[in-house]
């Protein structure tokens, strides 16, 4: 699919043609006829010119569509251990090196399974503050590990991320934490899942439950043998070829390097030198590193990588597409731009109330 005639782009709108074609010539378009072909990019900045909201669908329609290692997020309230437990998985030392001890942001990286696939995981902050960072780390991912201390039990936000993966329709896999601990109570974990309606797998449900300690290191095959298991049930695949699709993940300015990124490629292949727009930002990507550092060409369907070259910040669940051009690139971002900041004024219109002068 590239793109739709004028005619197909009236009606899809809502908007009379003799409209659309003025918008069409003003950003530069040869208009003949209401049967020309005008390109997807085209069709979202004339969209979002007569302000209708655009969401692309991408078709895998002739490409070839292969597996793809699984997306899981690790979440859970605060200090329960989610990234012990991923340093554990991949046996390194991120928590002792954040400061306090707290996640204030959504790692991601990639864990070489002894059984020789891949998983990608996602970090997330279990502190209070952070829920949006936890509403899109589970908008992205394919499993969600619920992390659960067995000396705390259920606490505010262990509840908080089962919702957020519900709204999202990811299933959840838990792993009850600190087992290793004198205090800990895996069973009244347990009871209080079941008790706030988690289907747990032995009380017939299919929500899978490991017990682990990140600090003594038990339990942990069993937790990767049930996330490979979910993977598997859920058969993920992905196209390889052609322009990427990804998403972003994080976001923060380099005084260096400038605005950088960490992606996560939902399809086809992201490749260094592409025109990219990123949500209402644009660039062209001028180096693409893998969650080590090391410089690569190229990343495929979900391999985190951080990306170089963009001109402004964008922000946490925007998504990346492929353009021609440095023009196409420019323009569809200074759309967005747009379309954005008339949807903030609408809204600060429409909060707006009105207050008696008293002074009258
Ligand atoms: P936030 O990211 O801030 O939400 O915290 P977190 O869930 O990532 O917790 P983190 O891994 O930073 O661990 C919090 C504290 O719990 C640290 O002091 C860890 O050493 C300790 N801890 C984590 N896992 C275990 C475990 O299995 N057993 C014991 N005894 N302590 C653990
Ligand atoms: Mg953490």
């Amino acid at each position: 699919f590239e793109g739709m005639t004028i005619v197909e782009l009236a009606k899809r709108t809502g908007k009379p043609m003799s409209s659309l074609q003025d918008i069409l010539i003003n950003v530069g378009e040869k208009v003949d006829s209401e049967f020309d072909p005008v390109s997807i990019d085209i069709a979202e900045l004339v969209a979002m010119e007569v302000g209708v909201n655009v969401r692309r669908l991408h078709s895998n329609e002739g490409s070839e569509v292969l597996p793809r290692p699984a997306v899981i997020t690790v979440m859970g309230h605060v200090d329960h251990g989610k990234t012990s437990l991923l340093d554990a998985l991949r046996q390194t030392s991120v928590a002792a090196k954040e400061a306090g001890g707290i996640t204030q942001h959504l790692g991601a990286f990639v864990v070489n399974m002894p059984s020789g696939s891949s998983i990608t995981f996602l970090d997330t902050p279990g502190h209070a503050a952070f829920s949006a960072m936890r509403a899109r780390g589970a908008a992205v991912t394919d499993i969600v590990v619920l992390v659960v201390a067995a000396d705390d039990g259920v606490m505010p936000q262990t509840l908080e991320a089962m919702a957020h993966a519900k709204a999202a329709k990811v299933p959840i896999v838990v792993a009850i934490n600190k087992c290793d601990k004198p205090a800990a109570d895996p069973e009244r974990v347990r009871i209080q899942l079941g008790s706030e309606g988690l289907p747990l797998e032995e009380m017939g449900g299919d929500v899978q439950v490991v017990e682990v300690s990140a600090i003594s290191k038990v339990g942990l095959d069993k937790l990767e043998e049930a996330l490979l298991l979910q993977a598997e049930m859920m058969d993920l695949k992905a196209r390889v070829d052609g322009p990427a699709q990804a998403y972003v993940v994080e976001a923060r300015l380099d005084r260096g390097r400038g605005p950088l990124a960490t992606a996560i490629v939902k399809a086809g292949t992201l490749v260094c030198g592409k025109y990219v727009v990123v949500g209402a930002e644009w660039g062209r990507i001028r180096a693409i590193r893998d969650t080590t550092g090391k410089l690569t060409e190229m990343a495929k369907p979900a391999m985190p990588v951080e990306i170089e070259g963009l001109r402004g910040l964008p922000m946490a669940g925007d998504d990346i597409i492929v353009v021609d051009s440095e023009e196409r690139a420019r323009m569809l971002s200074a759309g967005r731009k747009k379309k954005l900041e008339k949807d903030r004024l609408k809204k600060i219109d429409e909060g707006r109330i009105e207050i008696p002068d008293a002074s009258e």
